[in-house]
């Protein structure tokens, strides 16, 4: 039987069970290998060292952010193929948030002790954006990957240079990302309105600087 198949009840079981997965377990890569595993570990001093995993912690959290986004869209969206690609865009978020974690451990550095909070404020957003329709939700999805995209290159110009882990694991995501958003407005995806747009940014403001220190 595929997932296709389930009712509500079943959904929201599934649901429920993949939001302590991605809080609590460690995630599965599920298609790709790590960018960063055939690289050396750089050379970087106490201060850049810590900076590299509070950024690293700020992108591992916006990965639980994309499983509940994506979750909750999934839950919500009206159009069987475009459940299945938000279904399908979480499992390929899977390999980002299994790398962003990796990374973390590498560093030293602990997961966000927030992300609870996060991943249920996420999944509401996600779920409300489906609610509000497909080409809303795919509009969403858009505008969120694009966010995300400049949100790595500004961490990109913020780790050191020599960290090519870092790097390798957020050049691979923002390729990614890059694509998410292609799909998105391919698949009938239009522009949110400039105040969605505004509190987007501010809510991952909120995030990003809450996440750097806790
Ligand atoms: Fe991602
Ligand atoms: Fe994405």
């Amino acid at each position: 039987m595929t997932e296709r198949t389930f009712n509500s009840a079943d959904r929201i079981m599934i649901g429920f069970d993949k939001a302590l997965r991605t809080l609590f377990g460690c995630p599965q890569i599920t298609e790709r290998s790590n960018p960063a595993s055939d690289l050396t570990e750089s050379d970087m001093n106490e201060q850049e060292r810590d900076l590299t995993a509070r950024l690293m912690r700020i992108n591992h959290t916006g990965e639980v952010c994309a499983q509940a986004l994506y979750q909750g869209q999934a839950l919500t969206a009206k159009l069987p193929e475009i459940r299945n690609s938000m279904e399908r865009a979480a499992q390929e978020e899977n390999d980002h948030l299994a790398w962003c974690e990796t990374r973390l451990n590498e560093l030293d550095n602990r997961k966000s002790l927030l992300n609870p909070f996060w991943y249920a404020s996420s999944f509401m957003i996600g779920a409300a954006a489906g609610l509000a329709g497909d080409k809303w939700s795919l509009g969403f999805v858009a505008e969120t990957e694009h966010q995300v995209e400049a949100h790595l290159n500004d961490h990109m110009k913020r780790i050191p240079g020599q960290d090519e882990k870092s790097h390798a694991i957020l050049a691979q995501m923002k390729e990614d990302e890059v694509h998410h958003a292609t799909v998105a407005l391919e698949a009938g995806g239009v522009t949110l309105p400039t105040p969605i747009k505004m509190a987007m940014k501010l809510t991952s403001k909120v995030m990003t600087k809450s996440v750097y220190y806790l």
